[in-house]
């Protein structure tokens, strides 16, 4: 497996228990991944050296954690070299590595998502703005590290952020923009399954991008999330199925670019139904934490069934009822100069029956835990209902001495406001 953040360490931890998984290399993995996976060190933009040392170590499946990898082919140069991969293609993979790839997919088959414009220069940008309402999204088009979408509240700003990107503010990521229409709902995030031709549904989840308490302040990767996210009824999972998922595995199938992978939809849910604001072309993080909590299958055969395009093979994946809950534990500063080096203790204490804590930014030294990185630990629990998860997540972050961290307190606040008013 390729990764070293919590949604690699939650991946790693089912893989583990996966019977036919007899051993499995991490690169670059970290300490809590360390406990279920070798960890080594490879260089992900060289394609050869990871399909040797696949060879030499008759490596069976590899999975890809992050997008960076997967949009720059290395998918593709894996399968080119007779390996298995769990991971789209570059071609495929460009549902998330450019927003106007996907929005000229949804008008090419009719899925529904905001109004859209894309451009290459300026000026075009600056004319084609005046046609959109205020406020309005102004997107750099490649990755961004999640920070190239920007809400626009007046003109001015809106003209400014286009400046911003063509001056490279988010550099090549920025030499095309999309401008689009603002929509208005709750976002929800749907995942699926697809080997190319079949797709199964694989949970629901919402997360909290905003660093501040009440979905306030700098955006960031998540702050934590919950699943299931029963505002995806199932009359709108199918919906979800039928008008934008389906129609965009066929599509790309239909011209020659297969989907093979987790397919993870970020949903706006308005008035008029679910619409699609971007696709991801891996797990998310921290969504995959509680997906996996819920993960009862074997997801070393779901992968592996998905990489050789035998999805149809297998039995509908199941997941635990409950709800999973997890609580981002972050190092002061984060987003934007996260404190490097903060002890973390207590770790085990914490972890009890329907608690698990994954590792993101942690690093071993002189055998102790130590902060490494903006998001840190990801302490996740089961319960009843998201009221009941969000208690024992809170419980066990209670229990773990990491001074120089921080959580939000209010995780799943949107949901634990309707199981109350029920
Ligand atoms: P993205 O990186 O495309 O997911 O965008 C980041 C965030 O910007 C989303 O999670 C939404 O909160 C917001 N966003 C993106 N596109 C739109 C849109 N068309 N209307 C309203 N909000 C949006
Ligand atoms: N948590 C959002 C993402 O992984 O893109």
């Amino acid at each position: 497996m390729l990764g070293s953040g919590g949604r690699e360490h939650a991946l790693a931890w089912k893989l583990a228990q996966s019977p036919s998984v007899e051993k499995f290399y991490t690169s670059p993995g970290n300490p809590g991944i360390g406990h279920h996976a070798e960890c080594v060190k490879l260089d992900v933009l060289d394609h050869a050296a990871v399909i040797q040392f696949c060879g030499r170590n008759r490596i069976d499946l590899v999975v890809v954690g992050p997008e960076a990898p997967l949009v720059d082919g290395l998918a593709e140069s894996l399968r080119s070299a007779d390996i298995l991969v769990f991971g789209p293609d570059k071609a495929p993979a460009q549902l998330e590595g450019s927003k106007g790839f996907t929005k000229d997919l949804c008008a090419r088959a009719n899925i529904p998502t905001a109004g859209y414009v894309r451009t290459t220069n300026q000026s075009d940008a600056l004319a084609a703005l005046e046609k959109f309402a205020i406020p309005v999204v102004i997107k750099a088009d490649g990755l961004a590290a999640g920070k190239g979408v920007i809400i626009a509240e007046t003109r001015a700003q809106a003209e400014e952020a286009i400046e911003m990107m063509f001056e490279g503010g988010f550099g090549d990521a920025g030499a095309e923009v999309v401008i689009e229409e603002f929509l208005t709902g709750e976002e929800a995030s749907f995942f699926a399954i697809t080997d190319g031709k079949n797709v199964i549904p694989f949970g629901t989840a919402q997360d909290h991008k905003r660093v501040g308490e009440g979905d306030i302040g700098p955006n960031t990767g998540g702050m934590g999330a919950y699943s299931p996210a029963p505002v995806l009824t199932t009359a709108l999972q199918k919906q979800v199925m039928d008008e934008i998922i389906r129609p965009t595995v066929d599509t790309l199938a239909a011209e020659g670019k297969p989907y093979s992978g987790v397919l993870f939809a970020g949903l706006m849910l308005t008035e008029t139904g679910p619409q699609l604001i971007e696709y991801n072309a891996r797990f998310g993080d921290p969504e995959c934490q509680v997906l996996m909590m819920r993960l009862q299958s074997d997801l070393a055969a779901i992968m592996l069934a998905t990489a050789k395009g035998q999805l149809g093979q297998i039995s509908a994946p199941e997941f635990d009822t409950r709800s999973a809950l997890t609580v981002v534990m972050a190092a002061k500063g984060y987003p934007s100069t996260p404190e490097k080096g903060g002890k973390i203790q207590n770790l085990a204490r914490a972890e009890r029956e329907g608690t698990k804590i994954f590792h993101a930014g942690t690093a071993e030294v002189d055998g102790k835990l130590v902060a490494n990185g903006g998001r840190v630990l990801n302490v996740t629990a089961l319960g009843h209902n998201t009221t009941e998860a969000q208690t024992k997540a809170y419980a066990a972050v209670d229990q773990i001495d990491f001074e120089s961290g921080f959580c939000r307190r209010d995780i799943g606040w949107r949901e634990v406001g309707r199981e109350r008013a029920v």
